[in-house]
């Protein structure tokens, strides 16, 4: 036993080190050209320029980028793209003294050219090898755009769909949101960096930044250590063991800090604790923003909180620039924590080969054969049609049979085409995009095909809403396209309201006088309340913005070519005033369930406590029956492991996946925990009349829980087991009990 367990402490031991690994053969030309540096080409290289585009409030501070960059004042620049520009600016770099080559970063979120659907929705797919093939086609596409690295994935756990973020991240799960970081940072770095058709990551904002008070985008974040660690830190960890190469830190304080002045979640939690060896870029001037929250008293203190605290590239602050020089001379601030981060980031630049050769990725050729290739446009739809949620389907009116029927296609979004890039889309052309109503165009002869606009997202007249009921009149499905503006959700885009804007609901009112049956397609950048919609239209398809390739791929799914197998990575409430909601929450001590009163339980008099539609919800075509649940053991110690298998059958009459959900609960412990968490989940595809074995396997890291002193630990006792198909309709329940834990 004792050797078992020394074995295991070796392994752990060389596993840990060869994952965080540094090159010696790159220390070294890290060491020796640190040497030659001067104080000022130090601070250089920690300090980085957006170009002429602005994803950020503009500075007031007139610089010449030229100047900056030939005298060797910039390490990096965001916001330049393209093998032409690229180059340009890198051969101002090499008429530096030590020709440093510049790095190149741009928010390459959900595409470059190519667009995929928006973060949320890929993670709607819990498809792993969609979502990393997504990230693989937008790094090629970029890197032949002279980009070396992106400013993604976005991990933050987002519980707040008021929070216009909540677009870029994988949801609310933190399991689920893990593995998508980790299938996004591979997909975006590839086997190696340095490979020219990969792009270096960048984990963020690190940290808690989905977690903004009111879902006002900015704002101060507060919360308990064991929620942090819990619920928002493990898809930053999962990232920084896949790899990653930076992290971003974020705007937010937390518990009264910024996180760029974090000395605990930069130096203590992921320089020392995570042994992370990248380097960690500010947001855009969050040092400066650190005097705004009364947390510097000048740009000198902000320079020196920054960097003593870990941030070690200030993102078009300029105060690195102007300050740290001075510092380092007054003796205050040690050059040792210069001499660190600049390391840091020289290193990745080695890394990428970019001392080998400074234009390698500035390569025009490359750019124009990689940029277009017609495959990519072909994934994209793959992904698209991957991340369309069913959310309702009376009498299976979807998909709809190729027939002579007339169909009317109203409704703003119905053309839209800029708006399916959604936020974060940096060099695409929308105007090659499919529409919906191109989608539809393209599969029914034009007289079968009515449209009516119906007004804009934000304003319907009586004369559109009539109109739009005339065309309807004449048809027999209607498919009412609505949603929100690419400018709706996304950065600052925080709404207090999440109801569809404008007349949308009115103009489905409107249409429902027609009596003819009404899908309803809703292009959103967050989960929206839209009861009316829900309640009373015979199917609906929630389809975010799907980029590219949207209306080829929604309408893959209205008419069956694709059977759609996307479930909610995020719960959609009812109303407002429910958020935050979410599946993974604690119970209380009053826990209201269905009971007559409500008196004296915690429970809303004006609204139900459920959502809407909850995480893990989504319809498929096809109808699925779980059953023959077995544990091959219901007590296990820390060291065992519980086989879990059961049945899934197909009992439908299309092919269809079906994204099966494990779920435990931990029923009691030395600190409070949820009513469920996702533990596990497997994508499965079964043919009408197929079944198939799936099987989990339970051991002690699923078991596990950080206590009050944040320790990682299991405690002994029951826990539920539930398999479902969303984590509010469980199909199959048991429970083991844990024993000797610790
Ligand atoms: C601010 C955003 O918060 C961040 O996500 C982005 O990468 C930078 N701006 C650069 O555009």
């Amino acid at each position: 036993m004792r050797r078992y367990k020394l074995l295991l402490l070796v392994l752990t031991v060389i596993s840990f080190t060869s994952l965080h690994a540094q090159d010696p053969v790159i220390e070294k030309k890290v060491n020796a050209l640190l040497k030659q540096m001067t104080l000022e080409e130090k601070i250089g290289q920690l300090n980085q320029y957006t170009g002429r585009i602005f994803t950020g409030p503009q500075s007031t501070e007139k610089t010449n980028l030229q100047t900056e960059i030939k005298n060797g004042w910039v390490g990096s620049m965001l916001n330049v793209k393209g093998a032409r520009s690229t180059r340009e600016v890198q051969e101002l770099a090499m008429q530096t003294r030590l020709k440093i080559p510049l790095l190149f970063g741009l928010d390459v979120i959900h595409g470059y050219e190519t667009i995929f659907p928006i973060p949320l929705a890929e993670a709607a797919s819990w498809d792993m090898d969609a979502i990393k093939r997504s990230a693989q086609v937008a790094a090629a596409e970029a890197a032949a755009n002279g980009i070396h690295w992106t400013f993604a994935p976005m991990v933050d756990i987002a519980r707040d769909p008021r929070w216009g973020r909540i677009m870029e991240g994988a949801g609310e799960d933190p399991y689920l949101g893990s593995l998508i970081a980790i299938a996004r940072v591979k997909g975006f770095q590839g086997e190696h960096l340095g490979d020219t058709l990969s792009i270096m990551a960048c984990a963020k904002h690190f940290a808690a930044y989905g977690a903004a008070i009111a879902g006002r985008d900015y704002n101060a974040v507060d919360m308990s250590d064991v929620e942090l660690w819990q619920t928002y830190l493990p898809p930053f960890k999962a990232a920084a063991d896949a790899g990653v190469g930076t992290f971003m830190n974020s705007f937010n304080t937390l518990n009264g800090i910024p996180a760029t002045g974090n000395d605990y979640l930069q130096r203590t939690i992921l320089k020392r604790k995570w042994n992370f060896k990248g380097f960690v870029v500010s947001d855009w001037n969050s040092v400066g923003e650190m005097l705004k929250w009364g947390y510097a008293s000048d740009s000198a203190d902000a320079a020196i909180k920054a960097l003593t605290a870990g941030s070690d590239m200030d993102m078009e602050g300029r105060i690195y620039r102007r300050k740290l020089v001075q510092l380092v001379k007054e003796k205050k601030i040690n050059i040792a924590l210069v001499d660190d981060a600049v390391k840091r980031i020289l290193y990745k630049k080695f890394e990428l080969g970019l001392f080998d050769d400074p234009f390698r990725f500035s390569d025009e050729a490359r750019e124009k054969t990689i940029t277009s290739d017609p495959q990519h446009r072909q994934i994209a739809r793959d992904v698209a049609r991957k991340s369309i949620v069913l959310l309702k389907n009376n009498d299976q009116l979807l998909p709809l049979a190729p027939s002579d029927k007339t169909i009317a296609i109203i409704g703003p979004a119905a053309k839209a085409k800029r708006d399916m890039a959604g936020s974060w889309t940096v060099n695409t052309d929308s105007t090659t995009f499919i529409s919906l109503y191109e989608g539809l165009a393209s599969r029914m002869s034009s007289d079968k095909l009515l449209y009516a606009k119906g007004g804009t997202v934000q304003h319907s007249t009586g004369e559109e809403i009539n109109e739009a009921v005339a065309v309807a009149t004449k048809a027999d499905v209607i498919i009412l396209a609505v949603g929100e503006t690419w400018d709706m959700s996304g950065e600052s885009k925080s709404r207090a309201d999440l109801r569809l804007p404008g007349d949308q609901e009115k103009l489905f009112t409107a249409l429902q006088q027609t009596g003819k049956p009404i899908i309803v397609v809703i292009m959103a950048g967050r989960p929206l309340v839209f009861n009316n919609i829900a309640d009373k239209a015979h199917a609906i398809l929630y389809t975010w913005w799907l980029g590219s390739e949207a209306g080829n791929s929604i309408c893959d799914v209205l008419f069956g070519n694709y059977n759609p197998s996307a479930k909610l990575p995020a719960t959609f409430p009812r109303s407002v005033g429910q958020i935050p909601l979410y599946y993974n929450h604690t119970i209380t001590g009053r826990p209201y369930n269905t009971q007559k009163s409500k008196q004296y339980l915690s429970v809303y008099i004006d609204e139900e406590n459920t959502p809407r539609y909850a995480f893990g919800y989504g319809l498929s075509y096809t109808t699925f029956e779980y059953s023959d649940l077995k544990l091959s053991k219901t007590s296990i110690t820390n060291n065992d492991s519980i086989i879990v298998t059961f049945k899934l059958s197909n009992t439908g009459i299309y092919t269809g996946e079906e994204v099966a959900q494990l779920y435990l609960r931990d029923e009691v412990a030395s600190i409070v925990r949820p009513v469920k968490e996702l533990k596990d989940f497997a994508k499965v595809q079964l043919v009408p009349g197929e079944t198939k074995e799936i099987r989990f396997v339970i051991a002690k890291e699923k078991l596990s829980f950080y206590n009050k002193e944040l320790q990682w630990v299991t405690e002994p006792g029951k826990f539920q087991l539930m398999i479902g198909t969303a984590s509010d309709n469980i199909k199959l329940h048991s429970s083991f009990e844990l024993v000797n834990g610790k």
